[in-house]
């Protein structure tokens, strides 16, 4: 009987992890995989003894990226691969990404790295930033999910205010898509795949993010954000990823962000559609 580990954040208590690597270990055992969820934490990550238990193959919910990294170093399949996770991690790494593979998206200028305890603002840099994307504009950050460390900046006070608060932490200035504010779409895509999709809105906030508050339902797909949305997943490697797509003008479908590890409870609620069945039918595919 094969076995896989379904990994995540131990240090993570809300229950929405724990349910997303509950959703794959059933999957798994329904597919007759013998199968252990374990926190980050629970695998020494110890470089001098030799790696002795060994899984079938890893489904990686974190990012750890370390720890993915060290599996796969003992010579364990993980899914996603620990470059890919690595990737979709940081939004300004998987930006260059999507932009070495033409993929399109809203205009984003990557921040410079500035050290903390130093400044650039008189530089002229802010102002040269300001004149190319204009008010009002996204900031985001490298690392964040949920739409936590997105910001919609108005005012030329709000935008200094933040890059200040940003020094040492990566970070993207970005066009903001007007004609998609409060609305998008989730696509959760394995291998070449389509598995499922909604549409998400928010009354309240200009994120659609439902742990912001954005409600879902089903949505059919045009060919045009589909052909996209896999597109987006290849550009960063991904075989299993939750790509989010922005309305642009006329409807015109933008690349918002692919996420590596995408959440699947939601998206299972809206659509009835469980993904973790097509990853774990995907991973025996590619394993056998
Ligand atoms: N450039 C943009 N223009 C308009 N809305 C955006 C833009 N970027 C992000 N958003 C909104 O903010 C939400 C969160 O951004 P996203 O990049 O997906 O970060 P997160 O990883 O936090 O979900 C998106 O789902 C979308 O609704
Ligand atoms: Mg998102």
């Amino acid at each position: 009987m094969r076995s896989c580990w379904v990994i995540y954040n131990g240090s993570l208590t809300h229950d929405k992890f724990k349910d997303q690597a509950i959703l794959i270990k059933e999957a798994a055992e329904r597919s007759g995989v013998r199968s252990v969820i374990k926190m980050n934490y629970e695998v020494l990550m110890d470089l001098e003894t030799a790696f002795e238990e060994r899984p079938d193959f890893v489904v990686f919910l974190d990012k750890d990226t370390l720890l993915a990294r060290f599996l796969k170093n003992a010579g364990i399949p993980i899914f996603n691969d620990p470059d890919v996770i690595e990737t979709c991690d940081n939004k300004a790494k998987q930006y260059l990404e999507l932009a070495k593979h033409g993929i399109p998206m809203p205009k984003t200028i990557i921040a410079p790295k500035i050290y903390p305890s130093f400044t650039i603002k008189d530089s002229g840099y802010y102002e040269k930033i300001l004149l190319a994307l204009g008010l009002p504009m996204i900031i985001k950050e490298g690392h964040g999910s949920f739409g936590m460390r997105v910001y919609l900046i108005e005012t030329k006070e709000e935008f200094h205010e933040k890059v200040d608060e940003l020094r040492g932490v990566d970070y993207v200035f970005q066009q903001f898509i007007e004609t998609s504010r409060g609305r998008d779409i989730r696509v959760n895509i394995v291998g070449n795949d389509i598995v499922a999709a909604m549409y998400r809105s928010s009354e309240t906030d200009f994120r659609a993010n439902i742990t912001n508050g954005g409600v879902a339902e089903v949505i059919e797909l045009t060919e045009e954000q589909k052909t996209l949305a896999i597109q987006a997943a290849h550009a960063v490697g991904a075989e299993f990823a939750g790509v989010d797509l922005l309305f642009g003008e006329k409807e015109t479908p933008l690349v918002c962000e692919v996420n590596a590890a995408a959440h699947i409870r939601n998206i299972y609620n809206v659509t009835g559609i469980n993904v973790a069945d097509a990853m774990i039918a995907y991973i025996l595919r590619q394993l056998a």
